[in-house]
């Protein structure tokens, strides 16, 4: 197949159903023609990962808070399919009471269970990949980011923190791997209605205050932000480095 990904496996991690930022980079990796791998979270997931990937050899469990399941899974790749030409992360959790009112109410384990699973993930299967002499030279990793980093978000509390972190882990490991020839970028996506976003307080205000600091008052969509995606995951894009790209129709400059 022609495209920009033609001959590129691509593996993408954190897709939960259709509205998945992570299915919208799929499908627009897979129109340039990338053969794409999915990991699922656990068996609940599985179901409507498995309607949307068709094929299940193209489909492995992957829990990014246990070592031991990102190291079978990525065993279970690495036999299958050998490389991978790039891994996209769009993977993200914290506590649902945590995600409301005030930072202060915050706990020591909900904090780390943010960093755990929404940024020292990136840094997990990172590590995982090399180790087991996963990516290609050259390869690319993506990770999905949020503005909450930034700037204090209503509600988005520990999430801005642990995607500040998760940034400062898209630099260091652009430093470190790209010796290996992997890069490493950071996409901050416009806010959209998927599941992740449903466990924040007061969420259709927010999605409404975005929508209202577009550009053009229209919200950024799915193909918009997987376009982005498959261009960082191209060797279009073997220039940019640590970086990370709005994809949000301006919101961030207004
Ligand atoms: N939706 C938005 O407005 C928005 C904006 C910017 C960035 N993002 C980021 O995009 C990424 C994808 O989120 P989404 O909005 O598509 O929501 P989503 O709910 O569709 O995806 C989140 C995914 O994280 C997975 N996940 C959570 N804990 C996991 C674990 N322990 N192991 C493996 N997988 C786990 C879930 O199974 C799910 O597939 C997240 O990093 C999110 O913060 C979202």
């Amino acid at each position: 197949m022609e495209g920009i990904l033609a001959d590129k496996k691509i593996l993408v991690m954190g897709v939960a159903n259709k509205r998945s930022i992570a299915w919208g980079c799929a499908q627009e990796m897979a129109k340039q023609g990338a053969t794409i791998i999915y990991t699922y979270q656990n068996e609940r997931m599985k179901k409507s990962v498995a309607r949307l990937a068709e094929d299940d050899q193209r489909l492995i469990e992957c829990d990014v808070a246990s070592d031991e399941s990102i190291n079978r899974a990525f065993t279970t790749i690495k036999e299958r399919f050998g490389q991978l030409d790039g891994l996209v992360h769009a993977i993200a959790y914290a506590r649902k009471e945590e995600l409301a009112g005030s930072i202060l109410d915050t706990t020591r384990d909900g904090y780390a269970l943010a960093q755990d699973v929404s940024a020292y993930s990136l840094l997990a299967v990172a590590k995982a990949a090399h180790q087991l002499d996963l990516l290609k030279r050259p390869a690319s990793i993506v990770t999905l980011t949020y503005f909450g980093s930034e700037r204090a978000i209503p509600s988005y509390n520990v999430m801005g923190v642990a995607k500040a972190a998760l940034e400062a882990n898209v630099r260091y490991l652009a430093r470190d791997m790209g010796e290996f020839g992997v890069r490493v970028n950071a996409i901050s996506a416009g806010a959209m209605k998927t599941l992740a976003v449903t466990g924040i307080s007061g969420h259709a205000d927010l999605l409404k205050m975005s929508k209202s600091r577009t550009v053009d008052d229209q919200s950024v969509t799915l193909p918009e932000i997987g376009g982005t995606c498959a261009f960082l995951m191209s060797d279009l894009s073997t220039g940019v480095v640590g970086d990370v790209i709005y994809v949000d129709k301006g919101v961030h400059l207004i």
